[in-house]
C-alpha cells in the first residue's frame, strides 16, 4: 500500500512555482507534469477516505484539499496561459498550418470546459463530506472516486495532445517576441 505520508508531504509539491518563465512553453510542459503528480495523488488516497484508521482518513483528506486547492488554483492559471496568451498568438500566424490551429485550440478549449465541469462537481462532492476524520458514506466515497478517475480521463489525453502537438507546433512558429509577451503575461497573471 502506498504510505499515506507521502501523499501529505510531497517533496514534489512546490509552495511556489519554482520556475520563473524563462522559457514559457516549457513552463508550461512542467506544469502539465506537476498537473499528473496531483491526478496520482488523489488516485492513490481515494481509497483511503472510508480507511478504518481514522488517522489515515485524516491524512487522505488533507492530500485530497491539497491536492485539489492546486489544481483548481493553479489550473485555472494554466488554462489562462495557454487560452489568452498562446492560442491568439499562434492563431494569427500565417502559414499553411492555420487550419490545423484553429481545429486544435478549439478541440483543446472545449476540453478545458468539460475538466472544468468535472473539477467543479469533485470540489462539490468533496465540500459534501463530512469534516474529517468523520467516515463518509459508501456513496459519497464513491462518488468522489468516481469523479477522480473522470477527471483524470479527461485531463491525461488532453495533456498528452497539448505536450505532443500544441507545444511542438507552438516552438516552431512562435518568435522570440511572442515568447517574451508570453512570459510578461504568464507573471503579471501570478503578480510576479
Ligand atoms: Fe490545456
Ligand atoms: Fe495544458
Amino acid at each position: 500500500m502506498y504510505p499515506l505520508s507521502r501523499l501529505t508531504n510531497s517533496p514534489l509539491t512546490p509552495t511556489i512555482d519554482p520556475t520563473p518563465f524563462q522559457d514559457p512553453l516549457q513552463h508550461l510542459v512542467a506544469c502539465h507534469d506537476r498537473i499528473e503528480e496531483r491526478l496520482q495523488t488523489l488516485e492513490r488516497l481515494a481509497p483511503h477516505l472510508r480507511s478504518e484508521s481514522e488517522q489515515k482518513r485524516q491524512e487522505a483528506r488533507e492530500a485530497l484539499d491539497n491536492a485539489l486547492n492546486f489544481l483548481e488554483r493553479m489550473g485555472a492559471l494554466h488554462t489562462q496561459d495557454e487560452e489568452e496568451s498562446l492560442f491568439p498568438r499562434l492563431l494569427v500566424k500565417e502559414c499553411a498550418d492555420m487550419e490545423l490551429f484553429k481545429e486544435l485550440a478549439a478541440m483543446l478549449e472545449t476540453q478545458h470546459r468539460e475538466k472544468e465541469g468535472v473539477l467543479e462537481n469533485l470540489l462539490t462532492a468533496v465540500k459534501n463530506l463530512p469534516p474529517a476524520p468523520q467516515l463518509p458514506t459508501e456513496s459519497q466515497a464513491t462518488q468522489v472516486s468516481v469523479l477522480i478517475d473522470h477527471l483524470a480521463s479527461l485531463y491525461r489525453p488532453h495533456i498528452m495532445i497539448e505536450n505532443q502537438r500544441l507545444i511542438p507546433l507552438s516552438a516552431e512558429y512562435l518568435k522570440e517576441a511572442d515568447l517574451e509577451e508570453m512570459r510578461q503575461e504568464m507573471r503579471n497573471r501570478r503578480g510576479l
